[in-house]
């Protein structure tokens, strides 16, 4: 059903009726098109505005659509112009004259707003669920890798002994703050926009804390012109979803590399790899590359409505109408993205004795062997130069620090004792750095301890 007309002496071009439509887009919110209209109906009714005889013949009918949408007996006009004009049409020709009072004291502006966010709630808690079900993975990989000594990077150059659980546990504190910015969002999502009309609210007597109430929102929004204009909520949880996006992608990354035959440290399952159409050998991390891929995909999606809603004069404009298809489209692949991965964590294999051999390699322990000469009395940048000349004899001698005498080391200094070996074992480099936020497994369990407590109460909350 068009829900305008009157004032037109033609119909409109074909051509147009197609641009103009969101229906392909806005269809997915039709069950909040129709609760949002079932508080309103009420609403109406209950503050007589219209008679309550027909507010509950309205409610009655889009609960009955409601049930036949989700029965799939009765399914979108896709020839509609969007979910609002198909639930008014719908609601019409099943109920007759009374469902054209639904739309008293309403505007699609503030209807569209109202959907979106209702939608959106619901999709944020989605999000978060995934974020956690990945935390819980991290957590549990962390877990069996307290002890898995790897080699830490700076410049992807080997630098010093950390753990594979210190590593893995740099993500979940990432995917916590992840999860911070979407409940952040979430509370300026939870806002009710409706009563706002088309920009300047109507001269009815509608309740909108009522309508509030009804649809589980916290507050109403405080200015009509912004509630009908305001597409914040939905940029931030787009830059929010990027975020994660990009953590997820820097992750994949390490995974891709990780899985070549030069670093060799995990193998992913069978189950979560692909091959190559010509060489038999291949095994391909595609499902990290995807989602390295993607990333660039959802970040389009926030460059988009930023770039839509740049310079758009109040209140409510056409263009408006670009902010689902983006949104939708990013929440799907984080969505995917984030459950896909995962999977990825949990089945990955790691090859432990490789992630040490690579600790082993690359003068990881130098800072280690600076350390004993200041704890015995030299300044640190002197000790620095005297472990700097170490590592250019060890290299020039193709051999690690350990591997040099005592006799040898007294020549870069006479301070070295033989328990400069218990020093500079790799074990010792790592369990030493006990300071809070630390690889020792000490400071570890304190953050497996505070990532568990996070993932119950964040899923107590949701
Ligand atoms: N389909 C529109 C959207 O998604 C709904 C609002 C249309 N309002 C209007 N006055 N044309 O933004």
């Amino acid at each position: 059903m068009k829900l305008w007309g009157g004032r037109f002496k033609q119909g409109t071009n074909d051509l147009v009726n197609d641009f103009n439509s969101s229906i392909r887009i806005d269809k997915i919110m039709f069950k909040e098109d129709i609760q949002g209209s079932i508080a309103h109906g009420r609403m109406l009714g209950k503050q007589g505005i219209i008679p309550e005889k027909s507010s509950e013949k309205i409610v009655d009918g889009l609960n009955e659509i409601l049930i036949r949408m989700e029965n799939g007996v009765i399914s979108v006009d896709p020839t509609s112009e969007d979910i609002h004009s198909f639930t008014e049409g719908t609601l019409t020709h099943y109920i007759g004259p009374c469902g054209k009072m639904l739309h008293t004291g309403r505007s699609r502006n503030d209807q569209v707003t109202l959907d979106l966010r209702m939608y959106l709630k619901k999709a944020q808690k989605e999000t978060i669920g995934y974020i956690l079900d990945l935390e819980t993975v991290i957590h549990n990989k962390a877990e069996e890798n307290i002890s898995t000594i790897m080699p830490g990077y700076t410049h992807l150059q080997k630098a010093q002994p950390i753990t594979l659980a210190h590593h893995l546990l740099a993500y979940a504190e990432m995917l916590k703050r992840d999860i911070g910015r979407i409940q952040d969002a979430y509370k300026r999502t939870d806002e009710m926009p409706l009563g706002s009309g088309a920009l300047a609210t109507s001269t009815y007597p509608i309740d909108r804390e009522f309508v509030a109430k009804e649809l589980g929102f916290a507050k109403v929004t405080l200015n009509s012109l912004d509630s009908v204009s305001d597409r914040d909520y939905v940029i931030e949880t787009l830059s929010a979803i990027s975020m994660i996006m990009m953590h997820l992608s820097r992750f994949s990354e390490e995974i891709i590399l990780w899985c070549t035959n030069e670093f060799n440290f995990v193998e992913l399952s069978d189950e979560y790899s692909t091959g190559s159409s010509i060489m038999p050998q291949k095994k391909n991390p595609d499902v990290a590359e995807l989602i390295r891929g993607k990333t660039g995909r959802v970040y389009g999606d926030l460059m988009a409505l930023l770039t839509v809603m740049k310079g758009l004069p109040l209140a409510y404009n056409k263009d408006m109408q670009e902010d689902k298809e983006g949104l939708f489209d990013a929440l799907d692949t984080v969505n995917l993205a984030l459950r896909t991965f995962a999977g990825m964590i949990n089945t990955m294999k790691v090859n432990k004795e490789n992630m040490r051999r690579g600790a082993a390699g690359g003068f990881t322990n130098a800072t280690d062997l600076a350390d004993y000469l200041v704890k015995h009395g030299e300044a640190f940048r002197t000790a620095h130069g005297i472990v700097g000349e170490v590592v250019l004899y060890c290299i020039q001698e193709n051999k690690c620090i350990e591997d040099l005498s005592l006799e040898k080391l007294k020549e870069f200094s006479p301070i070295f004792e033989e328990d400069v070996y218990e020093a500079i074992n790799l074990l010792t480099c790592v369990e030493e750095r006990k300071v809070f936020g630390g690889p020792s497994s000490q400071s570890v369990k304190i953050q497996l301890d505070a990532l568990e407590k996070f993932i119950e109460e964040t899923e107590g909350g949701l």
